[in-house]
């Protein structure tokens, strides 16, 4: 089968470049004795997250309870919780899955490390933890400080939990080189000041984990983090290219759409509209994404299934039946729209894999 077969709106996967990205960071991870633990709220697909184990990375790090469950049956085997959970049914679900894998959970309050707490050990299934630290993202976590400390202490002492370290989570990284040289440097002051605070308190931590796509290849910088959850970095999008953190050659993930009419002057219709992009606005571009055919296009306007795209000044006209691709704006997030990718190499389709974790809000 041929990629212009597949029918529109539908994810195309270009696999050399999708191998040629996972390839890439586990190599700069190697490279620099960082433990990798992508997230895949990027793929949510499990032949992707085997991808990048088989390449060298030591898990994967998950958004949802029901992310973990998709994973632990598709057999990965040590897997993070990056999310705090809370909920009797979510406790009794979050038990039954770490008997079927290595389970590290991620919290930033007593309530939520006491209840993980007891449910583990009335399961009798020990839970590895991390205490997320707020290091400036003002988002989940607890300020360096006492309250960080006793926080940690309280989690080293509960049983059915085993304090294994911290989490961080900076956000974008965007700007010139030099500049996010120095946001990572200051990152990982702020981390080694607070591994000092939790010595000084008696607390060893195993595992910082930190790291987002835009900052993967400065993560060497501040070497207190060692472990990197980046996710974005397998595919790539427009925000990467925005950040200065990638090229359009390294965006492995288009979405093929048909175009449907052209009936109103200066603009056409295509098949995508917003059950396939998302309104995630990228700095400095206009749009939901980047039309690779033509990127004077403007997909400017979304309803449920009409993507309005309008003709810049050396725009050529478009048949209806053309087909365009488009490179999203944020492609974690489409991903979460589709039920499949379409994988290939050049023109030709190799594989079909079911994007097995999507809409997995629970
Ligand atoms: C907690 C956490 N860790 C890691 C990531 C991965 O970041 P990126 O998508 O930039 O690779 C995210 C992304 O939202 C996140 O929320």
């Amino acid at each position: 089968m041929k990629t212009w077969e597949v029918e529109t709106p539908a994810i195309l996967v270009d696999l050399d470049r999708l191998e040629r990205n996972v390839r890439r960071a586990q190599a700069y991870c190697d490279a620099h004795g960082i433990r990798f633990r992508p997230h895949m709220k990027t793929h949510k697909t499990p032949e992707i997250g085997r991808m990048q184990i088989a390449q060298g990375a030591v898990g994967l790090t998950c958004a949802k309870l029901g992310e973990v469950e998709i994973m632990a049956a598709a057999g990965l085997s040590d897997l993070m919780l990056a999310y705090p959970v809370w909920g009797a049914g979510k406790l009794r679900r979050l038990t039954a899955v770490a008997e079927r894998c290595c389970l590290t959970v991620v919290f930033d309050s007593a309530e939520v490390a006491d209840a993980i707490a007891e449910a583990a050990r009335a399961a009798g299934t020990p839970i590895g933890a991390l205490v997320e630290v707020d290091t400036g993202m003002r988002r989940c976590g607890v300020a360096p400080g006492p309250a960080l400390v006793d926080l940690c202490r309280r989690v080293a002492e509960l049983p059915g939990l085993t304090f294994r370290g911290l989490m961080t989570y900076q956000g974008w990284q965007n700007g010139p080189t030099d500049a996010r040289e120095a946001q990572m440097r200051a990152e990982g002051d702020r981390v080694a000041a607070v591994l000092n605070e939790l010595s000084d308190a008696g607390l060893t931590c195993e595992a910082v984990s930190g790291g987002t796509s835009p900052g993967l290849f400065f993560a060497h910088l501040a070497p207190a983090i060692t472990e990197n959850r980046s996710g974005t970095y397998v595919f790539n999008d427009r925000n990467m290219v925005s950040s200065g953190a990638a090229t359009w050659d390294d965006c492995a993930m288009r979405i093929a759409v048909t175009v449907i009419s052209n009936a109103v002057s200066g603009q056409i219709v295509v098949d995508g509209g917003s059950k396939t992009f998302t309104s995630d606005a990228t700095p400095g571009f206009d749009g939901f994404g980047r039309f690779v055919e033509d990127p004077e296009l403007t997909l400017w306007k979304m309803n449920e299934e009409h993507g309005y795209t309008r003709l810049g000044a050396g725009s050529p006209p478009r048949r209806i039946g053309e087909r365009l691709h488009v490179i999203p704006n944020h492609v974690c997030v489409a991903m979460n729209m589709q039920d499949e990718i379409w994988v290939h190499r050049g023109d030709e389709v190799v594989d079909c894999w079911k994007i097995a974790a999507r809409g997995k809000l629970r």
